[in-house]
């Protein structure tokens, strides 16, 4: 959802803008732009429509000299990805240039009172009404006039502005999306996400809602729009800069999915003991899990699909009703939730706007909330009452994959100690998955082994525009999931449905030929699950199993099978999901697709 960068420091600023601007590309990229404060108090400026590589090409080398500078890559949300409403945007005499990530819901009306005051504004953006209003608030001091104009302001912003007249100043202001500074020596850094500045320097803060910054070379001030100063707590990122880059493999996605083994490992380090699973960083009484008489999940996406395992894994273990909503649904249904309800959260980024206002609605209803988060210091990690972190490690691939794996086994972890507190699990089925989920990693691994086998199906399914996924019970979550990965990298149809739901009026568009790919890694549902391959194969299908099943019924009607590890039913999805998204990725390569920045999407959601 656009990524901003700022530089004010003794350097040339345009390299490290564009260098931060790579590392932010996963947040969108559709156009690119930046401007920088000449040594001569004048502002350059060059955008244009693509990706960043076209505008370093279109630079070329020929861009005049400045060590302070400002930097996006967007993702439209207002006006068609085109050279004009690329930012930075300007404002009528072209000396204030602003970058903005999120949206400015009163943009119209500004507008219309902008217009009228006489200035000309030139793009469809939301953003460009910020320049003009700066520009008539401006007095020589760019902190002040950012201080009137932020209350004028409605909706959710990052921002960061220079003025010609005063080189060595970027000032910036935080409501509702990402914003982080990084300090070094005699250069400080502004960015939407800590890779943008981790090659300068790891140590950092995140910028707070209400928060405007002044970035000057020697040193940041923080404070409030009245003026007032905040302080910061600097903190030392503790992962470098070669974790956030993709060599040595071709794409962050296939980078992504072979660290899955240690996403695992990382993640269920120090929550399992020989007995039981702690989770040592939850404050909450566990009476609350005793007495609440539900639970609620919401999430978006690839989360949401992760949210649909927790629901079976916490009803079938702890015997607790779970309600489990996607997000932008979920904020605006009025859910009866309330004060002793627990709403659990989850979220890679953390920054997702649907999510985060899912969560500050029910806190405001009296919930308490539990994050499920890959980031720590994230919006969702700081307003929750609790987190849970997933540790995969910095996810950059628009596409999901690590970390959807991690929150399947907090969730899992969660499902267990939930079952403990009250009392509902078999002590020896808990027992089976306490030694059982340490070997997850081993069976990712051995899943990973198999790249080569899965790459030739996938490369054979190149030339498809449909996919069903089909699956029973938490076969049915992990086919949404599969179903998903195919769409939004490689553009074929997919579509997930409950197998014994196919029959109900979607298997009418199973024919000869569609491509079906079944799951099946439940033993109960087993025979169910050959009776419904059995009725597509009857169509004309071609199927494609994955399954745990080892008897070779399920393998002597499918047209080829991908068969998984010995892995514990319930803890089935983390690794029958790891052949989902090899085919998903090697089908997306074969066809010619950019893996790594799917059209029409960015990695971080933070706008509704
Ligand atoms: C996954 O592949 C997606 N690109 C997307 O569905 C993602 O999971 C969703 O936007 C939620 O993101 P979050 O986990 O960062 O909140």
């Amino acid at each position: 959802m656009c990524g901003i960068v700022g530089y004010a420091g003794r350097q040339q600023a345009l390299p490290l803008l564009l260098e931060g601007l790579k590392k932010l590309e996963y947040r969108g990229y559709d156009s690119a732009g930046i401007a920088v404060v000449e040594e001569a108090g004048r502002l350059a400026l060059r955008k244009r429509e693509g990706k960043i590589a076209l505008l370093e090409a279109d630079l070329n080398g020929d861009f005049p000299p400045g060590t302070t500078g400002i930097g996006h890559t967007r993702w439209a949300t207002h006006g068609a990805p085109t050279d004009t409403n690329a930012h930075p945007h300007l404002d009528c005499m072209g000396r204030i240039a602003v970058v903005h990530n999120g949206i400015i819901e009163n943009y119209l009306e500004l507008r219309r009172e902008l217009a009228a005051r006489g200035h000309r504004l030139v793009s469809d953006t939301d953003t460009e009404v910020i320049p003009h209003l700066i520009e008539d608030c401006y007095e020589g001091d760019l902190l002040a006039a950012l201080r009137r104009v932020v209350p004028l302001l409605r909706g959710s912003y990052a921002l960061a502005v220079v003025a010609a007249a005063e080189p060595g100043r970027v000032v910036a202001a935080r409501r509702d999306s990402p914003l982080i500074v990084g300090l070094a020596a005699e250069e400080n850094f502004l960015a939407s996400d800590i890779p943008a500045v981790l090659s300068a320097t790891r140590r950092t803060y995140i910028l707070d809602d209400g928060d405007l910054a002044d970035v000057r070379p020697d040193g940041v001030f923080v404070c409030d729009v009245t003026g007032c100063r905040r302080d910061k707590r600097v903190f030392e990122v503790k992962w470098d800069a070669a974790q956030a880059e993709k060599a040595p493999y071709a794409h962050f996605m296939l980078k992504e999915i072979h660290e899955q083994p240690k996403a695992l490992q990382d993640t269920m380090r120090g929550r399992l003991t020989r007995a039981e699973v702690v989770f040592p960083e939850l404050k909450l009484d566990p009476a609350v899990f005793k007495s609440c008489k539900r639970l609620f999940v919401t999430a978006c996406g690839t989360a949401y699909h992760a949210g649909l395992i927790g629901k079976t894994l916490i009803e079938r273990l702890a015997r607790l009703p779970v309600e489990v909503e996607i997000a932008s649904e979920f904020r605006y249904r009025e859910p009866l939730i309330g004060p002793g309800d627990v709403l659990v959260v989850i979220s890679q980024s953390g920054e997702t706007a649907d999510t985060l206002a899912a969560m500050r609605g029910a806190r405001a209803k009296g919930a308490a909330a539990i994050a499920i988060t890959n980031v720590v210091g994230s919006s969702v990690a700081r307003e929750a009452d609790e987190v849970l972190h997933t540790w995969a490690g910095p996810e950059i691939a628009v596409a999901s994959t690590k970390a959807y794996v991690a929150q399947v086994l907090v969730l899992t972890l969660f499902a267990v100690y939930l079952a403990k507190e009250r009392r509902t699990v078999p002590p020896e089925l808990s027992k089976e998955l306490i030694s059982e989920i340490p070997r997850l990693p081993e069976y990712a691994a051995e899943m990973l082994a198999r790249e080569d086998e899965i790459a030739a199906l996938a490369a054979a399914h190149k030339g498809e525009e449909h996919t069903f996924f089909i699956g029973r019970g938490l076969d049915w979550a992990v086919a949404c999931e599969g179903a998903l990965k195919l769409k939004e990298i490689s553009y074929i149809h997919a579509e997930a449905y409950a197998a014994g739901e196919l029959k109900h009026g979607t298997l009418a568009l199973v024919t000869e030929g569609v491509p079906v790919i079944a799951l099946a890694t439940q033993p109960a549902l087993y025979e169910k699950m050959l009776s419904n391959i059995k009725e597509v194969k009857a169509r004309g299908a071609r199927v494609m199993a994955v399954t745990t099943e080892t008897a070779g019924n399920i393998a002597q009607v499918a047209d080829a099978v991908v068969s998984l590890p010995p892995v514990h039913p319930l803890l089935a999805p983390a690794i029958a999901v790891i052949p989902l998204q090899l085919f998903a990725y090697h089908a997306a390569v074969a066809r010619g697709c950019d893996v790594d920045k799917p059209r029409n999407l960015a990695k971080s959601v933070t706008v509704e």
